[in-house]
């Protein structure tokens, strides 16, 4: 049954990952998390891979959070192994060496901010709905979200948000710089496949060396992190990409990489 909670697609090195459990709002649970582990065991081994995106199946929710049927009977030991896992799978997505893309086509809660949190990039419809409700139902995020929310929208905004449990629309998420577009539930996907196609087309090993630079340089004090980008900017001189994009770009023509 596993198979059935996450969908898999890729078309021209663009994978597409659908949460798929509409009827719970896509609600994160053991059986999700496993078969996103095995989508993930299947992206990490493709060597066409140039962007992901994420998104949930139906049109009322990306993901409203971990499973709180699942959760509500939950030893403090069981609820440890639970989020660990989680948090292990989420890092191993937030790692893929090409860009991960949030498709948020509704509520986005919980878990499922935690989730997104760990894409790259977010794109939200307008009626997307965003929040760390956790402390209403006695708990904390225990998906990341008490650690990539502050990174990504500050520690007073993020502070906010866990405190209160309150929502946000799409319009304060992008002004609180939570998710990169928004735009109407029906323009979502025709962008999500211009957005993959204009970043499969860049360097896929300076996008991947990109990606490493600015997470493994986020762990870092600034003076190594700066020192990490300067390895990986002279790495990119020996490959093929840099003799590529700058040979087309003096010979006025598209880089093929
Ligand atoms: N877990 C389990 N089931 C969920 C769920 C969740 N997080 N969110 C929604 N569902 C289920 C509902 O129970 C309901 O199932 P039934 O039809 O069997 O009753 C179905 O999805 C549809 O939901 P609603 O009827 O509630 O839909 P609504 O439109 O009235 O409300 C909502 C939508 C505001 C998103 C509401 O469902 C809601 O508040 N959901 C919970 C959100 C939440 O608290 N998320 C955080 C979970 S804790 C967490 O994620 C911890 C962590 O950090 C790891």
């Amino acid at each position: 049954m596993s198979e059935n909670v996450i969908d898999l697609q890729e078309s021209n090195g663009i994978a597409r990952l659908t949460v798929n459990r509409p009827k719970a709002l896509n609600a994160l649970n053991d059986e999700v998390i496993t078969a996103l582990g095995k989508a993930l065991d299947s992206l990490e081994a493709n060597a066409r891979l140039r962007a992901v995106l994420l998104t949930g199946a139906g049109e009322k929710a990306f993901i409203a959070g971990a499973d709180i049927t699942r959760m509500r009977e939950q030893t403090p030991r069981e609820a440890q192994a639970f989020a660990r896992r989680a948090l292990e799978t989420i890092k191993r997505l937030e790692r893929l060496p090409v860009p991960v893309v949030a498709l948020v086509n509704g509520f986005c809660l919980g878990g499922g901010c935690e989730l997104a949190l760990a894409c790259d990039w977010a794109v939200a419809s307008d009626n997307a709905v965003f929040g760390q409700p956790e402390v209403q139902l006695g708990i904390i995020p225990g998906f990341g979200g008490t650690q990539r929310l502050p990174r990504r929208v500050g520690p007073a905004m993020a502070l906010d948000l866990i405190t209160t449990g309150r929502k946000i629309d799409a319009a304060e998420a992008l002004r609180i710089g939570l998710v990169n577009r928004v735009m109407p539930q029906a323009a979502l996907d025709d962008y999500a496949d211009e957005l993959a196609g204009q970043l499969a087309g860049n360097g896929p090993q300076a996008v991947g060396a990109a990606k490493r630079a600015v997470y493994d340089g986020m762990e870092q004090d600034v003076d190594s992190a700066l020192a990490l980008e300067t390895n990986l900017f002279a790495l990119c001189f020996a490959g093929d990409e840099q003799a590529e994009g700058m040979a087309a770009f003096v010979e006025k023509r598209p880089a093929i990489f």
